[in-house]
Parts: structure tokens; C-alpha cells; sequence
């Protein structure tokens, strides 16, 4: 029995209901088929938004969506995705697959889907193969409620009122596809690119410059020594793999060994989020600016027989399990950590929602999102336990993985078990009596079921059995799971 402790008077942040965001990049089949499908095509949608898509991503309260790119980004340029349709431009996506790209989604239709969903719209800008001038008109053709050429154009392109853009990102992985820059140099171009984001609307753009890929302290120090005064907010981009970028592994295919290192790959990440705070925290010590993961999640090697550019993977337990592992990592640093975009939303990498024509099938980590809900702008709360960390792949991984947090009065404990032969049974002892209890478990008979066309609901949640007794709660969890319980 493992004895939990949750004292709801110790409150240790707010948990940015942002970590709960999604990133959508013009990748495979993550914005064609995945959302986005021709008016007239035999799938129902509207104004081209798949409705069954739309419909699945409401129930998880998707509070902000990452757009364009990723490496797509750097080298997309909006004005071919406006206007009539036919007449848009075509480019060959040279990121993924050199496959061509007819800009029939472009900042409209981007602005409809996150209307659709009911989320906050997040556009990464080019820097890397655009100019300043083509930044700055973007922000007027958007933002721009009076009398101007591109303001006019927006509304002859069929929008009256200027969109609600809220956060701007100024290039993608700027080290890398996003032109292999220095940070210095960087640094020099975010300034320059920056000081032309112009705040037409009554809300300011919150501007995040790009920020190091996972382990490279360097580029924070140097980009927000240079620059840290013009950013309300910089990325980070951390990837989990089996083993590591030339292991990444299958993402359905593997053993215990795959399952366990995977989970000590999440530990290296826990060990360099840190680090990286650690920087900001020299640089910035009055906590000014946000660190936005906007690229996180599994990377395992895409499916045989699929296009490797596509990145499209399966999703096992495995995924739910080290999610939420991650995200429980998310809410401990929430001081710092303001914004997470798990990459991303459909067909690529660690999915919410696959598709194959008018087919859809919701992830386990799917389910991991919705479970999780509750923790959206909730305080997280001080939590005691023994988290029974074990040895794996040279970390020390833990065995449970817990997190609680209150919102209006109701209590959200999320519990993951990470080991494969072991269950757990939790004694939670809250600081206050609660009258309703209500809990969720996600778990699968073997560590590598996962949701295929043909068995669409292999891994669901199920209720659990929770015994709420004066200020105690009890559940037992098995091996391999992921649980959520709430309290009111
Ligand atoms: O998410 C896939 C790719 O990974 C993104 O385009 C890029 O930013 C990162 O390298």
C-alpha cells in the first residue's frame, strides 16, 4: 500500500491550462485527410473541417493550437494561402516527403478550425526563408479592425473582423531547418523580426522566440541574454524516443526493454527541463518569461510501408503512460512552464486521432488528454508519497506518478503506474472531506495494444473502483496504467 498525502492548502501554481496544447503542421496527413478534407469529398464536414475530427477534439477542451510548422514554417508564405482557392499558388513541401502542397488550408481556414474547436490560435512566422516586411504585413492582414490595403484585402477574402491572434512565434528550430543559424545571430534577426509584430488589436501578440532543442543550454543563454527584453515567451523542443535519435524504435512493435527505456528517456528530459529553467531562471530571475514546449512528445520510427516523410506512427499504452508522465513534469515546473504542444494532432508522431479516409480512431493518448481535463487552469497542490523509483536504461525511473489540483472546489488526482508486472494500491489522505468520488483508469491487456481501424476501442477507459471513506480515498492500480480521479 502506498500511503499519498495531499495537503490542499499548500498551493504551488497555477497549472496553464496551455500545457494542454496541440500543434498541427502542414506534415503527411496531419492537415489534408487528418482535419481538413474538400467541401464536397463524401466525408462530413464543415466549411471543409471533418466533423467527426472537430467533434473529438471539443471533448478535450483543446486550449490552443500550434500552426504552420514546425520546419514547414520557415518556409511557408502566407499570401498563397488566401484568397480564391483555385487561383493559390502550389509548392512542393520540401520538409516532408517533396510532396506538393495546393495552400487550400491557409490562414483562413486555420482561424475557422480553431473557431470550430474552441481554441486559441498559435502561428509560427517565417524567418528563416521569409522577410520582415512579409512577418509584419501577416500581423496587419489579421489584426488590423480599421481602414488599410490589407485589412480591406482580409475583408474581401470574406473576414469582416480582424481574427484574434494571441500568440506569434517568430521562426521554428531556428538552429536547425528553420536556417541552421547561430544563436547570435539569431538573437540579432528575433530583435529585428520582433520589433515589426505590431499590436493592432486591443490585446498585445505575446511573442515567443525560439528557444534550444533539448539539451543545447547555450541557445537559451545566448538568446535571452541578446533578446530576452522583446519575448514574453521562449520555445523548447524535446523529443522521447526508445533510445534516442538514431534508436527511436517502433512505435508498435517492442519489448520490455522498449518500454522501460523509453520511460528512462522521459527522466533525461524531467533532468533537462530543469537545467533549462536553471538558465532562464540566471537570465530572467523575476520569471518574466514563459517557457513554451511547443514540440514534445514520442518519436518512434514512422510505420513500415508508410512515407517516411509523413512521420506517421501507432500509439500504444506505452504513449499514455510516459504522457502523462511528461505532462505531471509540466505541471511541477507550471512557474515556468506556460505553454506544451504535443506534436502533434493527427496522423504524425505521438497522435491524438488517426484517420484513414472517412475512418477515425482516438489514441490512447487520446484519452490520456481527455482524462486529464480536469488539471486545465487548476492549482496544483502540495502531494507526499513514496514514488518507488526503480533503475532503467542508467535513470531512475519512478514507479508512480502523481499529481493533484483544485478547481472550483473539486479535487483532480491523476496516478500513472509505469511498471509492467507490478499493481499498485494508493491510500490517499486528503486535508478535507470530499462527498463524491468518480474515477477513470486506462489500462490494456498487453503493453503493446493500440487502436487500430479494425479494433477501434482496444484500449478505452473504464470505470475504477475508488472507496471514498471520511477524508480517505483507496484505489488499486493495476500494472501498465493511467487513472484519473476526481473529488468533489
Ligand atoms: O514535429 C516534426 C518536426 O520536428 C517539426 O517540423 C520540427 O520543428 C521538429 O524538428
Amino acid at each position: 500500500m502506498t500511503e499519498v498525502k495531499i495537503n490542499t492548502k499548500r498551493k504551488l501554481g497555477v497549472i496553464d491550462r496551455n500545457i494542454y496544447g496541440q500543434f498541427a503542421e502542414h506534415l503527411g496527413r496531419c492537415i489534408y485527410e487528418g482535419i481538413y478534407v474538400d467541401e464536397d469529398s463524401g466525408i462530413p464536414n464543415v466549411n471543409g473541417m471533418r466533423s467527426d475530427v472537430v467533434a473529438a477534439l471539443k471533448e478535450l477542451s483543446v486550449p490552443v493550437l500550434r500552426w504552420p510548422g514546425g520546419c514547414f514554417a520557415d518556409d511557408y508564405h502566407w499570401r498563397d494561402g488566401i484568397g480564391d482557392k483555385e487561383k493559390r499558388p502550389y509548392m512542393v513541401n520540401t520538409n516532408w516527403g517533396g510532396v506538393v502542397e495546393n495552400n487550400h488550408f491557409g490562414t483562413h481556414e486555420f482561424f475557422e478550425l480553431c473557431e470550430q474547436i474552441g481554441c486559441e490560435p498559435y502561428i509560427t512566422g517565417n524567418v528563416g526563408s521569409g522577410t520582415v516586411q512579409e512577418m509584419r504585413d501577416w500581423i496587419e492582414y489579421m489584426t488590423f479592425d480599421g481602414d488599410s490595403p490589407l485589412a480591406n484585402e482580409r475583408r474581401k477574402n470574406g473576414r469582416e473582423e480582424p481574427f484574434k491572434l494571441k500568440y506569434f512565434g517568430v521562426g521554428n528550430e531556428n538552429w536547425g531547418c528553420g536556417g541552421n543559424m547561430r544563436p547570435e545571430y539569431y538573437s540579432d534577426q528575433y530583435r529585428r523580426y520582433a520589433t515589426f509584430i505590431r499590436n493592432y488589436g486591443e490585446e498585445p501578440v505575446f511573442k515567443i522566440a525560439c528557444g534550444p532543442n533539448s539539451v543545447d543550454t547555450r541557445w537559451m543563454e545566448v538568446v535571452l541574454k541578446e533578446a530576452g527584453q522583446f519575448m514574453q515567451g521562449i520555445s523548447w523542443h524535446n523529443y522521447t524516443y526508445e533510445g534516442d535519435w538514431d534508436h527511436k524504435g517502433n512505435s508498435c512493435v517492442f519489448d520490455e526493454k522498449g518500454w522501460y527505456s523509453n520511460l528512462a528517456d522521459a527522466e533525461r528530459m524531467r533532468k533537462t527541463l530543469i537545467k533549462q529553467i536553471a538558465v532562464m531562471d540566471c537570465f530572467d530571475p523575476e520569471n518574466k518569461i514563459a517557457l513554451i514546449v511547443d514540440e514534445w512528445g514520442n518519436w518512434f520510427d514512422c510505420m513500415p510501408g508508410t512515407n517516411p516523410g509523413f512521420l506517421y506512427q501507432q500509439n500504444t499504452m506505452r504513449d499514455a503512460v510516459s504522457g502523462m508522465v511528461i505532462l505531471h513534469m509540466f505541471h511541477e515546473n507550471c512557474r515556468r512552464v506556460k505553454m506544451a504542444n504535443i506534436a502533434q494532432m493527427i496522423n504524425v508522431l505521438q497522435a491524438m486521432i488517426l484517420t484513414e479516409g472517412e475512418k477515425m480512431v482516438l489514441t490512447p493518448t487520446y484519452h490520456l488528454f481527455r482524462m486529464m481535463k480536469g488539471h486545465q487552469d487548476g492549482e496544483l497542490v502540495d502531494i507526499v508519497y513514496d514514488n518507488g523509483a526503480y533503475e532503467a536504461d542508467g535513470e531512475r525511473v519512478p514507479k508512480l506518478s502523481i499529481s493533484a489540483s483544485e478547481k472550483n472546489g473539486a479535487l483532480t488526482v491523476s496516478a500513472v503506474n509505469t511498471k509492467l508486472d507490478e499493481d499498485a494500491e494508493l491510500e490517499i489522505e486528503l486535508d478535507r472531506e470530499y462527498s463524491e468520488v468518480s474515477a477513470e483508469l486506462l489500462t490494456a491487456g498487453d503493453m503493446r495494444d493500440c487502436n487500430t481501424f479494425e479494433e477501434p476501442e482496444k484500449v478505452s477507459p473504464v470505470k475504477l473502483e475508488a472507496e471514498l471513506c471520511a477524508n480517505k480515498v483507496r484505489v488499486k492500480l493495476p500494472a501498465m496504467c493511467i487513472a484519473a480521479i476526481t473529488l468533489k
